[in-house]
C-alpha cells in the first residue's frame, strides 16, 4: 500500500520496512558538568549514569522505535556490559540473531560528558569487542542484509568490515546508508557504494577536506562527495537542521527550536529515522524532516538511545508544524 507523503503509517503497511544495522554497541557512562574539561582539569559533575549507547545499537533503536523491523550485526564481550547489551537489544524488539559474543574482550565503552549549560558533549569510545566485527561475520548475516530494504553504518566497526557491507549490498541492490562518525577520510570506492551519505559538519570537513562552518561550506563539501561518487549527501547541522546534496543541487531542511538539554545522540536518532522514513518511502526531504523532529525530540531528554523518539512522538512533534 503506497505511503501518504510527509507521512508514515505503519499500520497500513503490508510488510514493516526491514532495515539492518552492521555497527557498534557501547555502554554509555556519561556525567554532567557545569563546563566541559580542559586538559589537566578535575570538574566536579553532577550524578553517574549509565545507559545503552553505541551509534549502531542507538540508531537500532530509532529506527525500530519508529516501527521499522530491525536486525542488528554488532560484536559484544562476554561479560556483563554485553549481557546489558544483549537484553536491551531484545526489550527494544530488535534482531538478536547475528549478535556476535566475543571471548577475552571487553564490551565497548563510552565515556561523555555533557556540559550542562549548553548541551554539548565530549565523547571517548573504548571499542573493545566492536573491533572484533569482521567481513566473516557479514557472511553469516547476509540473508538477513540481502532481505533488507536499507543496510545502515557507522564507523565505531572496522573500516573494512564497513566496506566490505557497503558493496555486498550495493552490488545486491540493497540501499546503504553510512553515518562517517566518527570522521574519518573514505576511499571514492566506498562512497560509490553508499547511497546516502550523513556526515555532520566536522565529519563533513574530514570526508570532504573541506571546512564546513555553515550552508555555504557545507553545500561545497556536499557536492565534492556527490562528485566523488555518493548520490546523495545529507550534513547534519544541529539546530540549523539538515543540507540535502544530490546531482540536482542543495535543499536546506531547517531544523525545529526546542529546548537543549543533551546533544548526545543525536545524530543517531536522526539516521535511525532516516532509515525507517526512506524504507516506509518517503522522498528524501520528507525523510530528512521526519529525521530532523526524531533528533529535536532527542536533544530536550538526557541520554542517549533512551532519549530516543517512539513513532506517536514524533507524529504528535510534527501534527500541527507547517
Ligand atoms: O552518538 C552517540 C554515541 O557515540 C554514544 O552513545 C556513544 O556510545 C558513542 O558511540
Amino acid at each position: 500500500m503506497p505511503v501518504e507523503r510527509g507521512s508514515l503509517n505503519p499500520g497500513t503497511a503490508e510488510r514493516r520496512p526491514r532495515i539492518t544495522i552492521v555497527g557498534s554497541f557501547m555502554t554509555d557512562l556519561m556525567s554532567r558538568s557545569p563546563h566541559l574539561p580542559v586538559p589537566g582539569e578535575t570538574v566536579m559533575g553532577g550524578p553517574f549514569q549509565m545507559g545503552p549507547g553505541g551509534k549502531g545499537a542507538n540508531q537500532a533503536v530509532a529506527a525500530a522505535r519508529l516501527g521499522s523491523d530491525v536486525n542488528i550485526l554488532v560484536s559484544l564481550g562476554k561479560d556483563q556490559f554485553g549481557d546489558f547489551a544483549y537484553n536491551n537489544l531484545l526489550r527494544e524488539g530488535i534482531g538478536v540473531e547475528f549478535v556476535k559474543r566475543v571471548e577475552g574482550m571487553s564490551t565497548g565503552a563510552a565515556l561523555i560528558i555533557v556540559d550542562d549549560a549548553k548541551g554539548e558533549n565530549m565523547i571517548v569510545v573504548a571499542p573493545g569487542s566492536n573491533s572484533a566485527l569482521g567481513a566473516d561475520d557479514v557472511d553469516k548475516g547476509i540473508q538477513v542484509i540481502l532481505d533488507s530494504d536499507y543496510v545502515l553504518m557507522q564507523l565505531e566497526i572496522p573500516l573494512e568490515t564497513v566496506e566490505y557491507t557497503a558493496k555486498l549490498a550495493h552490488a545486491s541492490g540493497v540501499k546503504v546508508i553510512l553515518n562517517p562518525a566518527p570522521g574519518r577520510p573514505l576511499s571514492d570506492e566506498l562512497l560509490r557504494a553508499v547511497d546516502v551519505l550523513t556526515p555532520n559538519e566536522t565529519e563533513a570537513s574530514i570526508v570532504s577536506g573541506i571546512t564546513v562552518t555553515d550552508l555555504a561550506t557545507a553545500e561545497l563539501a556536499g557536492k565534492a562527495l556527490v562528485r566523488r561518487g555518493c548520490p546523495t549527501v545529507i550534513v547534519t547541522m544541529g539546530g540549523l537542521g539538515v543540507l540535502v546534496v544530490d546531482a540536482n543541487g542543495a535543499q536546506h531542511v531547517p531544523g525545529f527550536k526546542v529546548d537543549v538539554v543533551d546533544t548526545t545522540g543525536a545524530g543517531d536518532a536522526f539516521n535511525g529515522a532516516l532509515a525507517a522514513a526512506l524504507a516506509e518511502g518517503l522522498g528524501m526531504r520528507d525523510a530528512a524532516r521526519w529525521a530532523c523532529a526524531a533528533a529535536a525530540i532527542s536533544v530536550t531528554r538526557i541520554g542517549t538511545s533512551v532519549a530516543t523518539a517512539h513513532r506517536d512522538e514524533v507524529e504528535a512533534f510534527l501534527a500541527g508544524r507547517p
